[in-house]
């Protein structure tokens, strides 16, 4: 259930390392069932394309609207539908909203003549399962038995195809009863295909969801201390990749997720940090719950300080400048933009009346607009005018023709072969690089006339 960037994924891989196993993706949404079942997949993920067609051709994997009936037929359901942060009410701003969590689990009640194992995929406040089971147990026709398991998935956007064919791990959550690790082995059986045993963890159900929190938490906690340490390396003279590739290095730290940048985005890490936040709280732990904030709030002033600098390093005033922003989406190879934080420094230029011609190689107009309304609420009707000081560009060159600065955004690869002798011709000047990625070739940016910003970098 939910053919997202999770549900469609996942079980495109389920399909084709699992010939015998027939997978029915059911959705709400008749546009994206229709987008799943077309040449033009609703989502951009590399090799995800090749993966659909072998499930798709081969017959064992549909997708439908038939929620019902495909429930019904099922004997193992996967809930992966949206938890959203709450916009309204009980812990509006950070508890999660498991809304649709729960009318997955009244449609499956309703639907079931037979016995089925449902699996948790969504990311979910710990002991949601407890309310899943209750609704189901309740709900339930005479005879019919559910055992619920928390299977929390960790692909990245991006890589998911390789996070999902080569997972570092499957965790499986199940409650410790007989049928609880019955039902366990049962999905940790179809896991067993192509992953191996010993990469399968089994937890209780709570750890499990818990643990799914947690590991989101600790990687947004890295991107938010390197970060933090990139505006004293600023301050200072120090270089951030100097201290990344220096720490890294220490097999206790490990080398991944210590690239500064101008701040994390996406769907899930500040939503996953103030779910534990507010989780913290409701069990009265406050400095917890503080402990774990200052990540989202470092990543607020790591987008807010990108920002600042541009506006200062163009004399104070971007008002009427042109300014091209490389990158739209919250990390390269994917056209996802939810909570990038390309849109909070296009706000904050906009505020300052530039006009932000922006470029990105997967991200269109309308996706682009729609990321501004429901994160930031800025549109036209909220903003009368503010459409016209977004200028979507369908190439980097002419993004930057006559502009006063570039701002790259997202580490694009194309971005760091672009012809920057070309780009600098052609812009007013004195021409700035901001580069909130550190792709580019600094030196060589500076040679031709630019003048460069990188993060955490000496000037
Ligand atoms: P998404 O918004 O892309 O997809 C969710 C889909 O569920 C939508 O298409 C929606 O129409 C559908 N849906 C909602 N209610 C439904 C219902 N009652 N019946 C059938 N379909 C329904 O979301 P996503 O990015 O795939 O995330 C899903 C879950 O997985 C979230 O809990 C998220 O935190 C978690 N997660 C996401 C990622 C990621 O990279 N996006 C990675 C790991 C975990
Ligand atoms: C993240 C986790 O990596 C996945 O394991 C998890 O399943 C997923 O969230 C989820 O639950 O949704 P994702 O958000 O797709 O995956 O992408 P990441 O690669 O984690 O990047 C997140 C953000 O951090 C991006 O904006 C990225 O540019 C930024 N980042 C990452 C940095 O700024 N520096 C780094 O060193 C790494």
């Amino acid at each position: 259930m939910g053919a997202g960037y999770v549900g469609g994924p996942t079980m495109a891989v389920i399909a084709k390392m699992c010939p015998k196993i027939l997978v029915t993706v059911v959705d709400l949404s008749q546009k994206q069932i229709d987008a799943w079942n077309s040449d033009s997949l609703p989502i951009y993920e590399p090799g995800l394309e090749e993966v659909v067609k072998v499930g798709r051709g081969r017959g064992n994997l549909v997708f439908s609207t038939e929620i019902e009936k495909s429930i019904a037929e099922a004997d193992v359901v996967f809930i992966s539908v949206n938890t959203p942060t709450k916009t309204a009410g009980i812990g509006a701003g950070r508890a999660a909203n498991v809304k649709n969590c729960e009318l997955c689990a009244r449609t499956i009640a309703k639907v079931s003549t037979s016995d089925k194992i449902v699996v948790e995929k969504s990311t979910v406040p710990v002991r949601t399962s407890d309310a899943v089971r209750s609704v189901l147990e309740h709900g339930a026709n005479p005879g019919v038995k559910f055992q619920v398991l928390s299977n929390p998935e960790f692909l990245a956007e991006g890589t998911a195809v390789d996070d999902l064919e080569r997972p570092s791990r499957v965790l499986l959550g199940s409650l410790q009863s007989d049928a609880g690790l019955k039902a366990c082995q049962v999905v940790a059986n179809v896991y067993a295909n192509w992953v191996p045993r010993e990469k399968i963890l089994t937890t209780n159900l709570w750890s499990s969801e818990l643990g799914k929190l947690v590991a989101n938490a600790m990687l947004a906690q890295r991107v938010s201390s390197v970060n933090s340490i990139s505006a004293l390396c600023e301050a200072t003279g120090a270089n951030i990749a100097e201290i990344s590739r220096s720490c890294g290095t220490d097999p206790r730290i490990g080398p991944k997720f210590l690239q500064a940048s101008v701040g994390f985005g996406g769907s899930c890490f500040q939503k996953d940090i103030l779910n534990l936040v507010y989780l913290c709280e409701s069990y009265g732990l406050n400095e917890c719950a503080e402990y774990w904030n200052w990540v989202v709030k470092m990543n607020d002033y790591q987008k807010s300080r990108f920002s600042l600098k541009i506006v200062r390093s163009m004399f104070n005033t971007v008002t009427g400048k042109k300014i091209a922003l490389f990158g739209f989406a919250f990390k390269k190879d994917t056209g996802d933009t939810r909570e990038t934080a390309a849109a909070f420094v296009a706000r904050d230029l906009i505020e300052e009346q530039a006009k932000v011609h922006v470029y990105d190689p997967q991200v269109s107009r309308e996706v682009m607009m729609m990321e501004f309304n429901y994160t930031l609420g800025l549109s036209e009707a909220t903003k009368p005018g503010f459409g016209d000081y977004v200028i979507t560009e369908t190439d980097p060159y002419e993004a930057a023709d006559g502009a006063h600065a570039i701002a790259v955004v997202t580490e694009w690869d194309e971005f760091k072969t672009l012809d920057y002798q070309k780009l600098y011709d052609s812009m007013s000047k004195p021409a700035f690089i901001f580069d909130g990625r550190n792709i580019i070739d600094a030196p060589k940016c500076r040679e031709i006339g630019f003048q460069v910003y990188s993060i955490g970098k000496p000037v």
